[in-house]
């Protein structure tokens, strides 16, 4: 299966925004899992004067976990989703969060601008078309020595989870998103994450974008070994590596 890239997928997720909340809020663990990794890029002081990036915010689900994570921090959520993007701007926020509607390979001309102290992307990576240049973007986007904290479902490579994820995708996620019409988009949810990097992969993948001090961490329940946290810091310096 060929899967859903640029226009392609934002029109699938506009599609899909309506709905795209029930179907998290059926999987167990969601919220959590992401509240998870967005504490893990451990912020101090709650974010007091910190300027966050929430790149793919979709409906806000992440960006809300950001701002658990760091109550006191400005975020800056973009996605290039308007239908995503429209979900996320109607629900309840404080002034410090804003959202901006762009592709995460453009956000220079839609006047998102770092230095950032750290960014935070909940399940885009494996929908970009280049994740090479984007994360090369995001490094340069990032404060010296700023955190990035990636959640992805990213496969440890071991046969036992590749079945899980298919059993789960085949027996309960295509089932309801096809009579939901999302049909395309699950789709292509499954076969990205088959597709997409092993966790060692991504973790290298990083390394290789410049990234230093790169950690791979667990999730728990059935996404174990399936979704990943991936903490990381930009250099200390721009173009150096430590
Ligand atoms: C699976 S959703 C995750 C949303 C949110 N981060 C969460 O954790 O619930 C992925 C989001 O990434 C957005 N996205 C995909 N490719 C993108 C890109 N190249 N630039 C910006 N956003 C993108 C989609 O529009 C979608 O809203």
């Amino acid at each position: 299966m060929s899967l859903l890239r640029d226009a392609d997928l934002s029109a699938a997720f506009d599609l899909a925004a309506p709905s795209y909340d029930r179907m998290v809020a059926a999987n167990p663990g969601y919220h959590g899992q992401l509240r998870r990794s967005a504490r893990r890029l451990a912020l101090p002081d709650g974010g007091s004067g910190l300027r966050l990036l929430d790149l793919g915010c979709g409906t806000g689900a992440s960006t809300a976990a950001l701002l658990a994570a760091a109550p006191r921090a400005r975020i800056t959520a973009v996605d290039a989703s308007a239908g995503m993007l429209a979900k996320a701007r109607a629900k309840s926020w404080p002034d410090r969060v804003r959202f901006v509607h762009a592709p995460a390979e453009g956000l220079a001309g839609a006047g998102v601008t770092g230095p950032f102290d750290a960014v935070f992307a909940a399940y885009l990576f494996r929908n970009v078309a280049d994740p090479d240049a984007v994360l090369a973007q995001v490094r340069d986007l990032l404060a010296p020595g700023g955190r990035l904290a990636v959640h992805e479902y990213a496969l440890t490579g071991r046969a036992a989870h590749r079945t899980v994820w298919t059993a789960v995708c085949r027996g309960v996620v295509l089932p309801v998103a096809r009579r939901a019409g999302n049909g395309a988009l699950y789709e292509h949810l499954w076969h990205s994450v088959v597709e997409f990097d092993t966790a060692d992969a991504f973790a290298a993948r990083l390394a290789r974008a410049g990234f230093i001090r790169v950690r791979t961490l667990p999730t728990t329940g059935w996404q174990t070994g399936i979704t990943h946290t991936f903490v990381a810091r930009a250099p200390a310096a721009r173009g150096g590596r430590a």
